[in-house]
């Protein structure tokens, strides 16, 4: 037909991009390739031959379908796209394979895919769409097999229930008894393997991949990633500070405790800082992903004011991070919907919902702090972040992990305590110690290894690493940090008495670590019997168990029959010889008087 005057145009495109040995330009990987980190330190490479594409505005006329030029009924859209594909590409009818179409009002859609010997390519399709029965828009990913330098034989040499065993292996997960297909796969030399392809599905782990496997060889060349991933500049959760470096993690998400992701509550998507747990923003402005698929790729440039437009972004997206990354960790140790957490849906697990997190990142009610209100269960918690000024630029509390952790373990010991009233820390002596949980959590978090080291907090928005903004590093040194319980007679502000129950908390830390060692796991596996995991466990559990506005030996107290309640009192002397090192001991009274004694026995 006369009406095709863009076809030369782009045959020429395809062939000339097919006429090298590697056909696909180096620069555009990221268009063409996915590199993807598996289970055990598996690398697989997925190969995607570019895409050409073209638009056609009010669109062209295109072929009428033989057998139809005097028919009274018009061609269906698989006739339709067979014919027009067959043209564009310079093939016949059996190098395409109609694969689906659809009809919406005046548009219409159809899919095809390239075919060889009868077996179908994975990965070289063709689109094409109509409007008012004209081409829109047309798009090939189709190899030209004459140039193709090998095409591998079409009659498998092994039987595909030989090689998902192994494969089940490499993608640490089960096939899932959807129907393994055969079909042929363009690989990035430009040759043609000839592939089994299926499913390998691993609910724990919240992996779902197609495999392509070699039907001659065995060798998994390619998989399909159905799973969405997020990314996020921030700084991890185990670096403390800004200057220990931002890092790119990729679904640091945890599905066990946000089964939807961090964007989701299951039924509603977005792709800002909001999701079900957690909502940050500044001044009311959410931020957005940098590109699509949830990817949040600000850096944060602390050379520059934190109200310049990227550190505003990337200060939001590290409060985000870090407050999902909180509600997740906690959630494996037991604040969870019924325990009265912050979500907006609670999935009928218990709990009143509709009370995810709000940050308020660069806050502009203040200076120099950050501040925690913590409503009834079923209330939004709301997290207010500040600027501090005492450098020059400018620093961001929210690219100051401790701070961020601090205030919303705020919310986890508030809703813990007395059963999610968020009354029940309200006393000097229970907000001190509200205070003190704060430090500690901050504290656990950043801890790296059995070596424990001594903790300061506030050091970088205050720019003094070793002073920080409380009276002394927390440490098991009393030359270092001489708070002990009867230290809180002279104290009346709560962060100040908050240092003494962090402190001895530090301290309680330290034994259990030195007695049971130190899980780089903690975060996300709370099954295991190190101290740094056994320390968490009876952080959350005693909460749960204390009364409401709590006293140092009440507090004490429950971790002792939480230790009882979960580990057989496994660690009773231990921790009661922790405490009695700083005055916390068996006798202790209420009134602030140094105790060292230990039960008997221990
Ligand atoms: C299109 O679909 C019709 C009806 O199912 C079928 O008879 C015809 O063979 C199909 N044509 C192609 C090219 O697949
Ligand atoms: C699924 O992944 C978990 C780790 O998250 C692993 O322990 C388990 O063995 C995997 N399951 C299968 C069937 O491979
Ligand atoms: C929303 O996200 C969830 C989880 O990532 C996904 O299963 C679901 O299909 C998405 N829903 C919509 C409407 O995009
Ligand atoms: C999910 O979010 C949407 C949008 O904010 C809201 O309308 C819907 O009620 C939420 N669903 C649940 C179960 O919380
Ligand atoms: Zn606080």
């Amino acid at each position: 037909m006369a009406g095709f005057p863009f076809l030369p145009l782009l045959l020429v495109a395809l062939y000339a991009s097919l006429a090298h040995a590697a056909p696909w330009p180096l620069h555009a990987r990221h268009a063409t390739h996915r590199v993807r980190q598996i289970g055990r330190g598996l690398e697989v490479k997925a190969f995607h031959p570019k895409s050409t594409f073209q638009t056609f505005g009010k669109g062209i006329d295109q072929p009428i379908p033989e057998g139809f030029a005097n028919s009274l009924t018009p061609p269906a859209i698989n006739d339709s796209a067979v014919t027009f594909m067959q043209a564009q590409l310079g093939v016949d009818a059996a190098h395409v394979g109609y694969r689906a179409g659809l009809s919406d009002g005046s548009r219409k859609f159809a899919y095809v895919k390239q075919v060889h010997d009868g077996v179908p390519f994975a990965n070289a399709v063709a689109n094409m769409a109509w409007k008012d029965g004209k081409v829109v828009a047309f798009g090939s990913s189709f190899v030209d097999i004459n140039s193709i330098s090998k095409i591998a034989d079409s009659n498998p040499t092994l039987d595909v229930n030989s090689v998902i065993p192994t494969t089940e292996a490499a993608l640490d997960g089960r096939f899932n008894d959807q129907p393994p297909t055969l079909e042929y796969l363009v690989n990035e030399d430009g040759s043609v393997a000839l592939t089994h392809v299926f499913q390998i599905r691993n609910e724990t782990a919240g992996t779902w991949f197609e495999a392509y496997v070699c039907a001659h060889t065995g060798q998994l060349l390619s998989v399909t990633d159905f799973v969405a991933h997020a990314s996020y500049t921030v700084l991890p959760i185990q670096k403390q500070t800004f200057p220990a470096g931002q890092e790119t993690l990729t679904d640091p998400q945890d599905l066990f405790a946000s089964p939807f992701g961090w964007h989701s509550n299951g039924t509603d998507n977005t792709t800002e800082t909001t999701g079900n747990n957690v909502a940050a923003f500044v001044g009311g402005r959410v931020s957005a992903e940098t590109s699509a698929g949830l990817n949040f790729n600000v850096k944060y440039d602390d050379t520059k004011d934190p109200t310049a437009a990227s550190n505003i972004q990337a200060a939001t997206n590290n409060a985000f991070y870090i407050a999902n990354t909180v509600h997740d960790f906690t959630y494996r140790y037991g604040f969870t919907e019924k325990t009265f957490n912050f979500q907006d849906s609670n999935f009928g697990k218990g709990g009143k919902e509709g009370d995810r997190v709000v940050v308020s990142v660069q806050d502009a009610s203040g200076l120099n702090n950050a501040n925690f209100a913590t409503p009834p269960d079923g209330q939004s918690g709301v997290c207010r972040m500040f600027i501090w000024d005492f450098t020059d630029p400018r620093r961001d509390g929210s690219l100051e992990n401790d701070i961020i952790v601090h205030e919303m373990t705020h919310g986890v010991t508030s809703r813990m305590t007395g059963g999610g009233t968020g009354r029940c820390l309200q006393t000097t002596e229970a907000g001190g110690m509200g205070e003190g949980w704060s430090d500690a959590m901050a504290n656990w978090v950043s801890q790296k290894s059995a070596q424990v080291e001594d903790f300061v907090v506030g050091q970088y928005v205050t720019n003094k690493p070793a002073a920080g903004i409380r009276s002394h590093p927390y440490s098991t040194d009393p030359e270092v940090n001489p708070l002990r319980y009867s230290s809180v007679a002279q104290l009346n502000e709560v962060h100040n008495i908050g240092e003494v129950w962090a402190n001895m908390l530090h301290n309680v830390y330290a034994v259990l670590v030195a007695e049971r060692g130190f899980s780089t796991t903690a975060l996300t596996n709370p099954d295991t019997t190190e101290g740094n995991v056994v320390f968490m466990h009876l952080f959350l559990d005693a909460l749960l168990l204390q009364p409401c506005n709590p006293t140092f030996v009440d507090a004490r107290d429950a971790w002792i029959q939480a230790d009882e309640n979960r580990y057989n009192g496994a660690n009773k002397c231990t921790l009661f010889k922790a405490f009695a090192s700083r005055g916390l001991g068996l006798n202790a009274g209420p009134d602030f008087v140094d105790n060292a004694d230990v039960p008997a026995g221990c």
